[in-house]
């Protein structure tokens, strides 16, 4: 078993070379051919399906094991990627083709421990068209669940006006562009609507465009849109008066909870201090650290890290408010008590001074009213009404009586 491992070991250490010529290992295989009429069977969206013939005997076949070799390297790149075995003469793999790929594939034949690997045969696929007519800073976001816009630069070289074409596609359905644009930079867009894209599945998108003057080279990538995506912003955010912020996800997102993490903008309000705190899978945060007799206000955005990262912050929530309850604050307690104090004061010498003559006047005296009788006719009362003029008929007794706040039985 350690042997098997060891020779794996030394397999793929050599096998990175041009070709694999160990001494030791040969024994009785003779030089082995390299795989011929090398070709691609399939062209779509960058993706391309290879095939080949190995080339090796009928003998060969059938007394080894044979597997084959891929590995690729781009136009640009220092280093060929790291090697595929396979069992089949085909392969299939996606590429940027813009930037020019280089791919091989050889002959590998095992026997127990021992093995043999042919040369290379190599294929290059060089990018159509002038590089300065390709696109640059190519950008997507997917928001809103299913939508999504991409932008990019036209290329230098091409002839103002030329409008580029997107073209989309996730497992075997092409997705149309809604609508092409021009953003305030000068960057052409496209903007897929509603129900466009399928959030869980990876998105091949070639740029091409034609212009007579001049061969567009196309361009090719393939964008996983969970990693391009602008969540909507968490909503419903509020703050109990224990101080635990609490928000839900938004509608239509349908992440797993331990995949998404929150931040929470914390702002004192009357200081303007502002702290930021982190949050992971909890749609809750209990605010230790906040001073319950403070106002504050806060915000919420998401984002998915953890299963793969998201390259953009949702934009921030709602702001919710939280406003100390009254207590007993020292200070403020003493300032309320002096206010009440004068208001009360204040209150009382309205008071006073409104009904002072109610309230300090002696019980009614008749004597003071009934002068003459008392004072002139020795409380006679026939006297005294015989002296008086005849009480005319609107002078009611009665009425006297009330204005004055006794009581007409009386
Ligand atoms: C290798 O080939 C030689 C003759 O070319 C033969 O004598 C020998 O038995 C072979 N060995 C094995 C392991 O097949
Ligand atoms: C492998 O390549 C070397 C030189 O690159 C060549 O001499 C040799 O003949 C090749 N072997 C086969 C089986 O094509
Ligand atoms: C296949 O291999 C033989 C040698 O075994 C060689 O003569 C022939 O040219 C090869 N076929 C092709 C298509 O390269
Ligand atoms: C492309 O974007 C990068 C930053 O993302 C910027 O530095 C560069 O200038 C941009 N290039 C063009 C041609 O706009
Ligand atoms: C988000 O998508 C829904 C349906 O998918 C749509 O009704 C709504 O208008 C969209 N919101 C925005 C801001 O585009
Ligand atoms: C996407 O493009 C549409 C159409 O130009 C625009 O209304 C919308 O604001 C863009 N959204 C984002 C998130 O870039
Ligand atoms: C080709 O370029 C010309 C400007 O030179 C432009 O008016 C025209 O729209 C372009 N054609 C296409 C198909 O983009
Ligand atoms: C651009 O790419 C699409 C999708 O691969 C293809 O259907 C179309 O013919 C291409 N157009 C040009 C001008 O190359
Ligand atoms: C805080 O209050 C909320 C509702 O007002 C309640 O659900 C939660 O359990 C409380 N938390 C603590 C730690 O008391």
């Amino acid at each position: 078993m350690i042997l098997l491992i060891a020779y794996l070991a030394i397999f793929f250490a050599l096998s990175n070379g041009s070709s694999y010529n160990s001494p030791d290992h040969t024994d009785n295989l003779t030089d082995l051919n390299p795989p011929t009429n090398f070709r691609i069977v399939d062209m779509q969206f960058g993706v391309l399906t290879f095939a080949w013939d190995s080339n090796l005997s009928e003998e060969t076949m059938t007394k080894f094991k044979v597997k084959y070799i891929y590995t690729e390297k781009y136009f640009d790149a220092a280093q060929w990627e790291s090697e595929s075995r396979l069992d089949d003469p085909e392969f299939e793999n996606k590429f940027e083709l813009h930037r020019g790929v280089s791919v091989r594939i050889k002959n590998v034949a095992t026997q127990g421990v021992k093995f043999k690997g042919s040369n290379w045969t190599v294929m290059e696929i060089p990018p159509s068209g002038d590089p300065e007519t390709l696109v640059s800073n190519f950008s997507c976001v997917l928001y809103n669940n299913t939508f999504m816009n991409c932008t990019w630069r036209p290329g230098k070289k091409v002839p103002t006006g030329t409008r580029y074409k997107m073209y989309c596609k996730q497992e075997d359905v092409e997705i149309k562009c809604a609508h092409y644009y021009t953003d305030l930079d000068g960057r052409q867009g496209c903007h897929i609507g509603e129900n466009g894209i399928d959030p869980s599945e990876g998105v091949l998108i070639c740029i091409n465009g034609s212009n007579n003057s001049s061969p567009i080279r196309p361009y090719y990538t393939e964008v996983i849109p969970r990693k391009i995506e602008k969540n909507n912003p968490p909503f419903n955010v509020e703050i109990s008066s224990n101080l635990t912020v609490t928000w839900e996800k938004p509608s239509g997102c349908v992440i797993n909870n331990h995949c998404l993490v929150y931040q929470l903008q914390l702002t004192e309000l009357d200081e303007n201090n502002i702290e930021i705190l982190h949050v992971k899978s909890d749609t809750k945060f209990i605010l230790i650290n906040a001073n319950s007799l403070k106002r504050f206000s806060v915000k919420v955005r998401m984002k998915m890290k953890g299963c793969g990262e998201s390259k953009y912050w949702s934009d921030w929530s709602n702001e919710a408010f939280f406003e100390p309850k009254k207590t007993f604050n020292g200070r403020i307690f003493v300032l309320v008590f002096i206010i009440i104090l004068v208001l009360a004061g204040l209150l009382l010498r309205i008071i006073f001074r409104r009904y002072k003559i109610i309230m300090f006047r002696p019980v009614p005296d008749p004597q003071r009213k009934f002068k003459e009788l008392f004072e002139e006719h020795n409380g006679d009362f026939q006297k005294w009404l015989g002296y008086q003029i005849p009480i005319s008929k609107y002078d009611d007794c009665c009425t006297v009586v009330i204005e004055e706040n006794i009581n007409c039985a009386a």
